[in-house]
């Protein structure tokens, strides 16, 4: 039987397209983070094309892309200079092994990180997605300590509500119970210690001190286990799968030290802020105190954003002390870690062009008023009861509803009334968060805010028809 006529979705006659690709898509593919039962009565959003950050489905609705399609998209979709460096590079060498050859894409990509971190970082490991990045970055720490005669440094300390992704090395060190909870028995032990969430902070504190508290349970914890620890794994600045957390810098230079004090790895995991998305090209370079030089993690995983929203790419970039303990005449001390398309040449152009966006157009700096003015046009939020935490760091703003207003189901009745307003937007939990590609500019931050604002006011005008007794009155919708 095709899938195409699978009788659980039969074809209707006259179909729309949108309604044939939800129809075609449900006899066939497994959608990720889907519960593929809800996924029949909400469907996924059939994309026919997209540019810029709008999203194009079968029958001419534009959505923008809100989370820039899981936080990937830097440069909007199909970005004209990144499709000639890609067009470029397809007639040219789409992909080699990285076992036993090189390639120019993959040595440029790896010489100009390594610049962008002071020469500290200065060899790149390669993989596909942010969670193989993780392994390797676990894996590369005990090996280190291995083959410097310390295996017995084999466990790993992370932080609550972190995420590292889902293979079963990433789920060890993730603390998000969705997508943890059914494979704990499968997971090695890890040590769990406070996040430094600036939403932990009780009356009268402030980030700085929640941070400082945290750094306390990360001393008490390495005082006594330290022999056994190899390293620490660290979002940096922003959880941003625990619903986009956010905590004070002060945390990471705190931790830089500890680690430093008690010899102990640590792995920035920047998949989700480095390229640009928390203010700095690495969230870690934030951790510098005033006038201080740079204080840099021992590993940073690199993914998502790296190759602009276009190819599975990931790498661990690591210091040179680490690379060389694994050189010797024995082949078994050295990383034998590979994945198929490690190193790919399109993935490593489409990075390479977007490192040259970041240098022709100052991405960083060009950011920040638009920035500016999304957050101004987002403030009203911070005045309203129904509404906690209001927060931004670089280019990821959210904002928490409170219960009761937000009621049964609020992501997925977000989602669905930005839809309908031409926005893809997916909230965690009662967390609404923008993560917008950098393509923003004044007029389309006014558009972003009002849109988001508008949605939140219909997703809650529901919530309080459907449950009138637990939900306070709200006011009336703005224009959108
Ligand atoms: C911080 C962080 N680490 C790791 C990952 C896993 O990346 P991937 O989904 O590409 O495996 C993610 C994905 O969201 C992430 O946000």
């Amino acid at each position: 039987m095709s899938p195409a006529s699978d009788p659980r979705f039969p074809s209707t006659a006259g179909e729309a397209p949108n309604a044939a690709w939800q129809r075609r898509s449900l006899a066939s593919v497994w959608h990720p983070c889907t519960q593929m039962q809800r996924a029949q009565t909400v469907p996924p959003l059939p994309i026919a094309r997209a540019s810029g950050p709008w999203l194009y489905d079968y029958e001419g609705g534009r959505y923008f892309d809100a989370n820039s399609s899981w936080w990937v998209n830097l440069f909007g979709h199909a970005d004209a200079r990144l499709n000639a460096a890609l067009r470029d590079q397809l007639d040219t060498l789409p992909h080699v092994m990285l076992a036993g050859c090189t390639h120019a894409p993959a040595v440029e990509l790896a010489e100009r990180l390594n610049a962008l971190t002071g020469g500290v970082l200065g060899h790149a490991f390669y993989a596909s997605d942010g969670a193989s990045a993780v392994e390797i970055a676990l894996k590369m720490s005990f090996h280190a300590w291995r083959n410097r005669g310390r295996g017995n440094k084999r466990e790993f300390v992370c932080v609550r509500q972190g995420y590292h992704g889902e293979t079963l090395g990433a789920l060890a060190v993730t603390d998000v119970a969705v997508f943890r909870d059914a494979y704990d028995p499968l997971l090695m032990r890890a040590h769990l210690v406070a996040s430094p969430d600036a939403r932990l902070a009780a009356a009268g504190e402030s980030p700085a001190d929640v941070a400082a508290r945290a750094l306390a349970e990360v001393r008490a914890l390495f005082e006594s286990r330290h022999e056994h620890i190899a390293a620490f794994i660290v979002e940096p600045l922003v959880q941003c799968a625990a619903g986009m957390a956010m905590h004070d810098p002060a945390y990471l230079r705190g931790l830089r030290a500890l680690c430093d004090d008690y010899e102990v790895h640590l792995i920035a995991d920047e998949i989700a802020v480095g390229c640009g998305r928390s203010g700095s090209f690495f969230a870690f370079e934030q951790a510098a105190a005033p006038a201080q030089p740079a204080a840099w993690p021992d590993f940073v995983c690199l993914s998502k954003g790296i190759s602009g929203g276009y190819l599975p790419l990931s790498l661990v970039l690591t210091r040179d002390e680490i690379y060389r303990v694994f050189l010797d005449d024995d082949i078994a001390r050295g990383f034998l870690h590979s994945h198929s398309y490690t190193g790919n040449a399109l993935a490593c152009r489409a990075a390479l062009a977007v490192l040259d966006r970041f240098a022709e157009d100052d991405v960083i700096a060009r950011n920040r008023a638009p920035a500016a003015a999304l957050s101004a046009a987002l403030a009203p939020l911070a005045e309203d009861e129904r509404i906690e935490h209001l927060r931004q760091r670089g280019m990821i703003w959210a904002f928490d509803v409170r219960e009761p207003h937000a009621g049964e189901r609020f992501a997925e009745r977000f989602h669905l009334a930005g839809r309908a307003r031409g926005l893809l937007i997916r909230p965690i939990g009662r967390t609404v968060y923008l993560m917008p590609p950098y393509v923003l500019d004044d007029e389309l931050a006014a558009w972003l805010a009002a849109r988001t604002l508008g949605t939140l006011e219909q997703t809650l005008a529901d919530a309080a028809r459907a449950a009138p007794h637990h939900v306070a009155r709200t006011p009336e919708p703005p224009t959108a």
